[in-house]
């Protein structure tokens, strides 16, 4: 393993701070206790070039005194672990997802009886793709199709540990070049034009919370979850933290429920958490559907 005194410090721009060693292992330690989230020296030129903003809008021209204001100061804590979350995402991101969903989840769901409800949680949301995503394949591919909703009891759930992107999953408004990523009919269904890009749909927004959420604090949610897409969020935490995760995750499934992981996730151990592989990245609780 390479050690941190090994690597290259990030270069510091003309008056910029640079960020040692010691800082950075210090700014990784409240990351790995607030958040979980586990970085690795690779991180360093990353952590660098994210921070040198917050030091200089609170007037401070190095790591340790960021980290001392970080220690004190919980509402600059919260910044600085805002400021490190990745956040990339993109509508019909890993679409075989999304096939799965509507050919195996959904007949399932639309056969429901009213009253009983449906419950669907993007955890780790980001900016709200992910739900959107889910939201346009519960509508369908036109209007005609959404009408099994009308009445139907579903909530789509949509949580973040930041919380500006939980505001913008709120807003539900996209820069038109996220547009490319939708395929039609959906597409043209179910955006609108907006003065910054275009917004989705009322039928959609209607259908989704959005909260600021923890993964690793305690969750408010009692009721059990048809499916949980929790997707490229993993990636972030150590061993540890995932297998803590993963029993939540599965405990806050319904029986036959299905959890949605990303691309270059794999459960550590599935059969002890009651899951079998159901597809590319989509495991089962077993149980059978309610
Ligand atoms: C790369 S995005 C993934 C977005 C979406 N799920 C997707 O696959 O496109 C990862 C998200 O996980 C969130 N995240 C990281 N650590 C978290 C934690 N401890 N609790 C809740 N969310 C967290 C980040 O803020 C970020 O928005």
């Amino acid at each position: 393993m390479t050690t941190a005194a090994a690597l290259p410090r990030p270069s510091a721009g003309p008056g910029e701070a640079e960020l040692g060693a010691t800082e950075f292992a210090q700014i990784a330690a409240v990351m790995q206790r607030e958040a979980r989230i586990h970085l690795t020296e690779a991180k360093r030129t990353l952590v660098h070039s994210r921070l040198s903003r917050r030091l200089r809008e609170n007037g401070i021209t190095s790591f340790r005194d960021y980290v001392a204001l970080v220690e004190r100061d919980p509402v600059e804590r919260r910044t600085m672990v805002i400021a490190l979350t990745t956040n990339h995402t993109h509508f019909f991101r890993e679409s075989h997802h999304f096939d799965h969903f509507r050919s195996v989840l959904m007949p399932q769901l639309k056969g429901r009886s009213k009253g009983q409800s449906v419950r669907i949680w993007s955890a780790g949301c980001s900016s709200g793709e992910e739900v959107y995503t889910i939201a346009m394949c519960l509508l369908g591919r036109d209007r005609t199709d959404a009408a099994w909703l009308r009445g139907a009891d579903v909530r789509l759930l949509a949580t973040d540990i930041s919380t500006p992107v939980v505001q913008a999953a709120e807003r539900g408004v996209y820069a038109a070049a996220a547009r490319d990523s939708i395929p039609e009919p959906y597409r043209s269904t179910w955006l609108r034009p907006h003065v910054d890009g275009f917004e989705m749909a009322a039928e959609a927004k209607a259908l989704v919370t959005a909260r600021t959420l923890n993964l690793f604090e305690s969750w408010p949610m009692r009721q059990l979850y048809d499916a949980i897409f929790c997707r490229n969020v993993m990636i972030y935490f150590d061993d540890e933290a995932k297998a803590d995760l993963e029993a939540r995750l599965v405990e806050r499934l319904a029986p036959g429920g299905f959890l949605y992981i990303g691309h270059s996730e794999r459960l550590i151990a599935p059969a002890k958490l009651g899951m079998s592989l159901a597809g590319q990245t989509i495991y089962q609780k077993n149980g059978g559907p309610r």
